[in-house]
């Protein structure tokens, strides 16, 4: 479609009121504007929504999303939303999530992201581990595929891991399948857990050397790590959580800096949406989630191909739901908060 020069200046200057603040140029702007109008045509044209997680690219989050959040979050969304179409900008388990949750719905991808996490584990390994630990409950963290979703008594998040495994009633649980996260909440319960050895190739990187400059040379600077990190990290810094959580810190607290233990789509929303908080030290990309671009979302919503639609068999969907269902159900218990 062929936009005006009355609309596509207008686009330009309504991407770089966002974007200027992580230093997109106005002539950056005026490249993607065509697209990010194109884009916000076709959803309204075929009642959809997008859905970004916030490790994506800020021209794609302040551009084209609807909704930008966590994995817990967008879940929450793509089980609300009337629209017809859900265009999941993040890594293909979260998009497999929304399938579940909304099996009616079309599910869109942009690519298929895949992630360390997910791909360190089969539906084999879930059967075996649970053969050797027949009392233990089984809780997969959201970093999974639905097959292996389905072998599990519950899923959780990194903002609700520690009430799941609290709310089932074993006393020992086989958390799967990051084994930092594992070592991360063991201290906290007196459930004993299992661990496997799936690790996130972003996080696990990052070291308590990195803690301590960033300590001495930002003096009252506070660090926020996500659990995903190793536990000589998280026991150096002054919260560890998920991203939403790490949001929800950082907007409440009088501090002047910040250094977010993550992947940078995170500090690059806060820098947009906080800008009077300073963003110090380094953050690291996530190859899988920044293999996305605006181009393939605009592929994807114009003409989907066979990979772009998420599909499940229909015994995977009903039992990855029983997962996801119990993990909502403890989550939003008053009794568990
Ligand atoms: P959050 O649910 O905290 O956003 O984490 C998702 C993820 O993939 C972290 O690496
Ligand atoms: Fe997977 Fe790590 Fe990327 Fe998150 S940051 S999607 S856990 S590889």
């Amino acid at each position: 479609m062929k936009f005006s020069e009355n609309d596509l200046h207008r686009e330009t200057e309504r991407l770089f009121k966002e974007l200027k603040k992580v230093k997109w140029s106005k002539l950056d702007c005026a490249l993607i504007a065509p697209i990010t109008l194109e884009i916000n045509r076709l959803k309204k044209e075929k009642n959809a929504i997008i859905l970004a997680h916030s490790y994506l690219t800020p021209d794609i989050m302040y551009g084209v999303a609807d909704f930008i959040g966590d994995s817990y979050g967008l879940s929450r969304q793509a089980q609300k939303t009337k629209a017809k179409i859900i265009l999941f900008c993040s890594v293909h388990f979260m998009a497999e999530t929304a399938k579940i949750l909304n099996p009616k719905k079309t599910v869109l991808v942009p690519v298929i992201a895949g992630c360390s996490l997910a791909e360190s584990i089969t539906p084999k390994d879930v059967r075996n581990i649970k053969k050797k630990y027949p009392e233990a409950a089984v809780v997969c963290y959201v970093n999974t595929t639905a097959a292996v979703k389905a072998e599990c008594n519950a899923c959780c998040t990194s903002s609700n891991a520690l009430r799941i495994i609290e709310g089932l009633p074993q006393k020992k649980v086989i958390f799967l399948p990051d084994e930092l996260m594992a070592k991360n909440l063991q201290p906290l319960t007196r459930k004993t857990l299992i661990n496997w050895d799936g690790r996130c190739i972003v996080h696990e990187k990052f070291s308590p050397k990195t803690i301590d400059a960033v300590r001495k040379n930002y003096p009252g600077v506070k660090i926020l790590a996500h659990l995903e990190c190793a536990p000589e990290v998280i026991q150096k810094v002054d919260m560890s959580g998920g991203t939403e959580g790490m949001i929800q810190y950082v907007k409440n607290h009088k501090a002047k800096s910040f250094m977010l233990v993550t992947e940078c789509g995170l500090t690059d929303r806060m820098k947009v949406e906080m800008p009077n908080k300073k963003m110090v030290g380094v953050c690291a990309l996530c190859p899988y989630m920044k293999q996305i671009t605006l181009r393939d979302i605009l592929l994807a919503l114009k003409s989907p191909s066979k990979d772009q639609i998420i599909e499940l068999p229909e015994s995977i969907l009903r039992k990855a739901k029983r997962a996801l269902d119990r993990m909502i159900r403890i989550t939003e218990d008053k009794k568990f908060k």
